[in-house]
Order: structure tokens, then sequence, then C-alpha cells
């Protein structure tokens, strides 16, 4: 969703801020634009693409300070009027927003009684003017920009440029902002990535903040009051995020998953006492020991991660585990136990509704735990413990790599959780061994020559597609179904296998194509009687099976992963879905990588 890019330094602001753009690409948008101080400020914006910005930019803009913007539209369509930066009436103020001001509508009213004329429909443009009214009745920048934030309600990372003042003033109530300290320039980003190339010294503003931003050096302050900031060093090193030699970032990403898969467990598993130990999440096997239950939050895929989380912790580890929608939780008015143990689990550390639950747990005494990929997102600092997954960048819309990694560290927490309680030795130390074989055996999936087209055929002009899996396979019925239909556009339907007769049946008719996963456990038998079930009915079945099971007459087309752990094998079946996937959308000739309508990073509620 929108992303944020500001400089202020000695060299040429409009490439960096260009190449700032490009960065956030992933994180998803529909418009963007761009403003540089020169003699006076000059803004630029467009919907589209960046190359669309780019090509309405002029060969040069002299200036070394500016702002620029990636848009997600919330309040308002997509039009180029709508696209950030917006400028007070004089054209002396710019402005890039991130978040949603909640009583835009009301101070609109207001400012236009007081004459001001909106160009836009946005709730940004709201903030720009009450911050030159604020200039205009004689306050100074940071004032001007702290009182129009004392009207606000609602979440903001935003960055404000004075047509008069050699600084930019930021500021954030719920939307991240990272500022990264150069030598005599700055920059001023809503997530870290951009920054790598430039710094590996940053400083993240907390809520309420507001920070004074000039080439060398910045002052933090309040909304009321003043406050010191605390510099970090950026450790992790996100690796190579271009394309290489892969068409699309969702292929790479998938091929990606042997080598994220050993980065997340390498150094965290001990065979010889058959345990895992995750040092991040700062608690003693006694505390352990004590947990009641546990609760695992996300959303989209990272929710169906935490399904299979929530199962291998209460197979593992016997503790009643439970998964949640985030964007669903407080609002149920849950019961929270101090005792318990909660994970909030995020690709992106920035899904605002994880991070409201984060929250709110916070506020009812309970302690959360990151399963987290972003390092030093706003969800990884809220928390202060938990796992990073470390899948590296994940710039394709559709989440694959985190999917595997998310699992692979729940289970991780799963086996350290279950050896400190009644899990005995001999069975932690099958899981490690099959824990180190995942990387080559993920690698297997990835390049053999599986009959995707085959599924391809059967699925691309379905009306709908029907996914069905038991136990550790129902999570990933629900993931391979939201992966197809959000790169393909196709209705796809999840359910429990043992379910669909209670319902989904009555769609299937001759030729139906329904995706079962059904690896070598002990719901298999069951699963393959609700496969006959749909084969009376004229379906056509797309089957996920373990090597060398002999189920394979009951698929018209089937794929094989090879034999795992029971709570493993999400990380192996989903793989075959996501390929399916992939190559049903190429097919129809979909953006892969942007499908319509979705963002990288959901940063609203
Ligand atoms: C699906 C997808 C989304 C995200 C969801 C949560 O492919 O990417 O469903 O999984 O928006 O995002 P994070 O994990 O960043 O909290």
């Amino acid at each position: 969703m929108c992303g944020i890019i500001g400089y202020i330094g000695n060299r040429n602001a409009m490439p960096i801020l260009i190449k700032g753009l490009n960065r956030l690409e992933y994180r998803g948008y529909d418009s963007s634009g761009i403003a540089v101080m020169n003699d006076s400020i000059q803004v630029h914006k467009t919907i589209g693409k960046i190359q669309d910005l780019e090509s309405i930019l002029p060969d040069q803009i002299d200036g070394t300070m500016g702002i620029a913007h990636t848009r997600w539209a919330t309040h308002g369509g997509v039009t180029d009027n709508n696209a950030h930066p917006h400028l007070s009436m004089d054209k002396d103020i710019a402005i890039v927003h991130n978040g949603i001001i909640e009583n835009s509508s009301a101070i609109r009213k207001i400012l236009e009684n007081k004459g001001i004329i909106f160009n836009s429909e946005t709730d940004t443009e709201v903030i720009v003017h009450l911050i030159s009214l604020a200039r205009k009745e004689g306050l100074d920048p940071l004032d001007s920009v702290r009182s129009a934030l004392q009207v606000l309600r609602g979440t903001w990372g935003l960055c404000v440029m004075f047509h008069d003042l050699n600084q930019i003033i930021c500021a954030r109530n719920g939307s991240p902002l990272v500022i990264g300290l150069g030598e005599s320039e700055m920059f001023i980003s809503s997530d870290p990535h951009p920054l790598g190339e430039h710094t590996q010294k940053v400083v993240y503003l907390e809520d309420g903040d507001i920070a004074v931003v000039s080439n060398d050096g910045l002052s933090t302050h309040r909304i009321e009051g003043s406050t010191d900031h605390k510099v970090v060093t950026i450790e992790e090193q996100w690796g190579e995020s271009e394309l290489g030699d892969y068409p699309h970032f969702m292929l790479k990403e998938i091929h990606e998953q042997p080598e994220a898969i050993r980065q997340c467990i390498s150094g965290r598993t001990l065979l010889s006492e058959g345990t895992a130990r995750l040092g991040g999440l700062n608690m003693s096997k006694r505390t352990m020991k004590a947990i009641p239950h546990v609760r695992l939050i996300g959303c989209g895929t990272a929710l169906y991660a935490a399904q299979v989380g929530r199962l291998a912790i209460e197979h593992l580890a016997r503790v009643p585990s439970f998964a949640h929608v985030a964007s669903e939780f407080r609002q149920n008015d849950p019961v929270i136990d101090p005792k318990a143990l909660h994970f909030a689990v995020s690709q992106s550390g920035e899904t605002a509704d994880t991070l409201a639950a984060v929250k709110y747990i916070q506020e009812n005494d309970a302690k959360v735990r990151g399963v987290i990929n972003v390092v030093g997102s706003s969800i990884a600092r809220q928390c202060g413990h938990g796992v990073y997954i470390h899948s590296g960048p994940e710039q394709a819309v559709a989440s694959t790599k985190a999917f595997t990694n998310m699992v692979a560290a729940l289970n991780l927490f799963a086996l350290q959780i279950g050896r400190s309680r009644n899990l005995p030795r001999a069975a932690g130390r099958s899981l490690v061994k099959a824990m180190r074989e995942l990387p080559s055996q993920t690698e297997s999936i990835i390049n053999s020559s599986a009959p995707y087209m085959d599924a391809v055929q059967a699925i691309k002009d379905a009306k709908s597609v029907l996914f069905l899996g038991r136990g550790f396979s129902a999570p990933v019925a629900r993931e391979g179904a939201l992966k197809l239909m959000e790169i393909a556009y196709i209705p796809c339907l999840a359910y429990p296998a043992g379910e669909m007769k209670h319902g989904p049946i009555a769609l299937l008719e001759e030729g139906s194509p329904v995706v079962v996963i059904a690896p070598d456990d002990i719901q298999r038998d069951k699963t393959i009687s609700n496969i006959q079930e749909c084969k009376a009915r004229g379906a056509k079945i797309i089957l996920i099976h373990t090597e060398g099971d002999n189920i394979a007459e009951h698929g018209d087309v089937c794929f094989t992963i090879p034999p795992t752990e029971e709570s493993l094998s999400p990380m192996l079946s989903v793989i075959p879905l996501q390929l399916i996937a992939y190559y049903t959308a190429l097919e129809l000739d979909r953006n892969v990588d942007r499908p319509r309508n979705l963002a990288k990073s959901v940063t609203v509620e």
C-alpha cells in the first residue's frame, strides 16, 4: 500500500526519489507523484506505474530536496488529482501522506467555509490546508504541523515540505516512517527497504513523533512536548531484490524457497537433543511449561500459516492453540489471559489489522511475540520479541516463500515447546531430521517436470475451483485457493474435505475442477472417500499426494511431494499449488506480480 520516500542533501533529489519509488513498488499502488524544491515546489503526478510518472517528468529538475509517493486509493478514486503530493492553495507547502484521516469530511467542510478550494477528493488534502492556515496565523513550520496534527483523528505517516525552509518535517501515527542517516544527506521512507543502498543507520519514528529533518541531522519532537531519538543499525541483509533471469517475482520467490527455508532453520535446530532454540522469543523453559494456551493472529496467507502452526503446536506440544483472523480479533471481545502466549504472524510486519490486534492484547496486559519477515517493521518493534522468519524480500503481491517460512518457524516453536513439555526426544530428533531435508525436498518439487499445463487446462475456464484437504492440509487448501483467486481471478472455495458434502458438493457438475491435497497421513483414507464423492458427480480431480503412495489412480492430474512429517507436509504440498496458480494466471494473461486491487502491505483496517 501507499509508500513514501523523501530526500534532503547535496545530490539531485529526483533520481534518488524515483529509485526509491521503484523500491516501494512491491507494496502495491495505483498512482504516484513527486515534489522537488526548485525555485518553487515542482509537482508531477499521474495514475499508473512509476514508468508513467517518469514519462511525464522533465529531463532534469534541479533541486536537492524532495518528497515522493505511491498511492493506493482509499479516499477518492484513482485520478491524477488524487495522487500525492498535495499542495497548499498558494503552492508553498507540499505533503505526502500514508494512512487515513477519519475526520477529514468534517474538517473539509470547515475549511471550505473558510474559502479553501480543494483540488482532490482525498482525506490528505485537509492536512496541507490546515498547516498552511496555521503558518498564515504566524506559527513556525514545526508548530504549524503540530497544530494541524492535533486536529486530526486517524493514522498518518507523512512528510511536509515548505517553500521557504531547507527542511522536511515528518510525522508518524500508526503508519510507519523511518529516517535514514547519510553523510550530509538524509532519507525518509515508509519502510527500510529503499534505504539499504544509502545507509544502514536509521531512526524509526514512534506514534506521536514529529521529526524535523535537514541535511545534517534531525530533531524529534512529540505532538505534545519533545523527545530524543534512538539510532538503530539495520543488520539484516536484504540481498538482491532484482528479477534476475526470472520473468516474474512470484516465480523467483517460489524458486527461492529452498534457500529461504535453509535460512530460517539454520542454527535453530539441535539434532542430538531433538529440539529447537528460538532465542528471540526470550522465554525460559519454565515459562513455556506454564503456557495455558497459544493464540496466533494474522491475515490472508499469514492466517493460513498460523492455522498450520496451531495444529503443529497442539500435535507436538499438546497445548491448546487457536488461530484468529486479525481483523476480527479485538472486535470479538476476546478473553485475554496474560499467561497465554500470543503470536502475531506477518510477512510485512505492517498489516494494520494485525498491528491493531497486537496493541489490543498488550493493552490487556499480555505479551505478543512476532513471527515476522521484515526486520524492524512496525509489528516486530511493537512486539519487541519474536522469531524472524528470514525469507528475504518478498516483492510479488502473492505471498509464497513467506508462507513456507512461517510454517517452518512455527514448527520450530512447536518443537521447542513440545520438548519443554512431553514430546519424547526421539520424536523431536525425527522432526529435526525431517526439517533438515526440506530444502532439498522443496528443490526437487520445484524442479520436477510435473503436469502443470494439464492442471491449467482443467482450471482456466472453470466457473469456480474447489480446494479440499483435511487436518494439516485444510489450511493448505485455503492457501491454494487464495493464490489462484488473487492472481488468476477465478472464484475458488476451500473446504475441509469432510465438510464438502455438507454444501459445496452442490456446485459440482461434469468437469468441475477439484484440487485435493492428500499426503500420506492419518487423514488420507477419509480424503480418498471424499475424492470418490466428487468423482461420482463428474468432477475432475487435481491431486497432490505423497511419492510412492499408490493413490494416483484417484486423480485426473497428479502431483507428488516427497514423504515428510505430518506437521511439515504443508511446506511441500503448497508448492504445486503456488505453481498451478502461477501458470494459470500466466495462461490467462494476468498481471502475476501486481494483481488488480491488491496491495502488498495492507496498512489500513
Ligand atoms: C496473499 C497475501 C495476503 C497477505 C496478507 C497479510 O498472497 O499476500 O493475503 O498474506 O495481506 O500480509 P502480512 O503477512 O504482510 O501481514
